[in-house]
């Protein structure tokens, strides 16, 4: 199998059996992380920045440094010809005379698939709107499947901002290729969006509740996320949501010994710091999945034939 000269714009792209074969892929990435590797001398990535970004932006910077290749690019662009008024296609066009690809990451949906769409180079998604984050669901799944053994079999529930909020949008669609049972708790107004709820209800089986708490004893997985903020077009309505959940420690007393409590971060209020101690916070843990998840992503787009 090849992933070469793909781009990585939104889970719905990717069978289970590449997803499979991508973290099989980025488990063997392990050493090469510690060690470092000349892989990709000579490549160079490109990211272009829209929005704020701590994770995302440093785990491919660090995956493409120690795969070998170099990285250039703007993490704000405030400090770019965007500020000028430069289009995006124009923006992409000046790039990928530098870079061998493009990772990108902007507020507005469907601009990674526009960026793609001009570009001559692969273009990775790296958060596009409140529509979807594909390498981060890779990264969750691939933390489910090293934490738990498997993802076949599993409960979960995706928890807080499911309107608003990318990742979960890419998780559902790469846990809907599994044996999974899903449970989606929101406030009413953060529902997930009913197209992407239908497209997944085709294959596995999802519930929908605003209720959280009832439902911990019998999860594999929690995955909390944050109330988007920025994405509100009224702050009103965030004020009123905000703070919907938050999970402490003495909550988890009712979860399975081997449930797994995960996050995108960054975290806002929703889970207590004390959780971090307990033996079910996996959320510092998946940011080096991550970093594996990124190297085997860059490794396969960009490996000489
Ligand atoms: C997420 C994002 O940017 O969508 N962060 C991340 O990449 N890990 C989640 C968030 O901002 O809440």
């Amino acid at each position: 199998m090849s992933l070469r000269g793909r781009d990585v714009i939104s889970l719905k792209d990717f069978s289970r059996v590449e997803i499979d074969w991508l973290l099989e892929k980025s488990d063997s990435m392990e050493a090469y992380a510690r060690t470092g590797t000349n892989l990709l001398r000579g490549k160079m990535m490109g990211t272009l920045f829209f929005e704020p970004s701590t994770r995302t932006r440093l785990s491919f910077e660090s995956a493409m440094m120690r795969l070998g290749g170099g990285v250039i690019g703007f993490a704000e662009p405030r400090v770019a010809s965007v500020e000028k008024g430069e289009n995006l296609a124009d923006t992409v066009r000046t790039v990928e005379n530098y870079a061998d690809i493009l990772v990108i990451r902007h507020p507005l949906e469907g601009a990674a698939r526009l960026a793609a769409d001009f570009a001559s180079v692969p273009v990775i998604n790296a958060g596009s709107g409140a529509e979807e984050h594909p390498t981060q669901a890779l990264l969750d799944l691939f933390t489910i499947k090293k934490e738990l053994g498997s993802i076949d079999g599993i409960t979960i529930a995706l928890v807080g901002d499911l309107r608003y909020g990318r990742t979960v949008h890419s998780l559902a669609y790469g846990l809907s290729l599994y044996k999974v049972k899903l449970h989606l708790v929101s406030p009413e107004l953060l529902r997930m969006r009913p197209e992407v709820v239908l497209d997944i209800k085709n294959r596995i089986k999802v519930t929908e509740t605003p209720e959280m708490e009832p439902l911990l004893p019998e999860l594999d997985v929690l995955y909390m996320t944050r109330i988007q903020k920025e994405r509100f077009a009224d702050l009103a309505e965030y004020e009123k949501i905000k703070g919907s959940y938050r999970l402490n420690a003495s909550q988890l007393r009712s979860a399975k010994d081997r449930m797994i409590v995960m996050h995108p971060l960054p975290r806002a209020d929703e889970i207590d710091f004390e959780v971090d101690r307990t033996r079910h916070a996996k959320y510092f843990r998946q940011m080096w999945y991550g970093l594996l998840t990124r190297m085997a992503l860059l490794a396969s787009i960009l490996e000489p034939g």
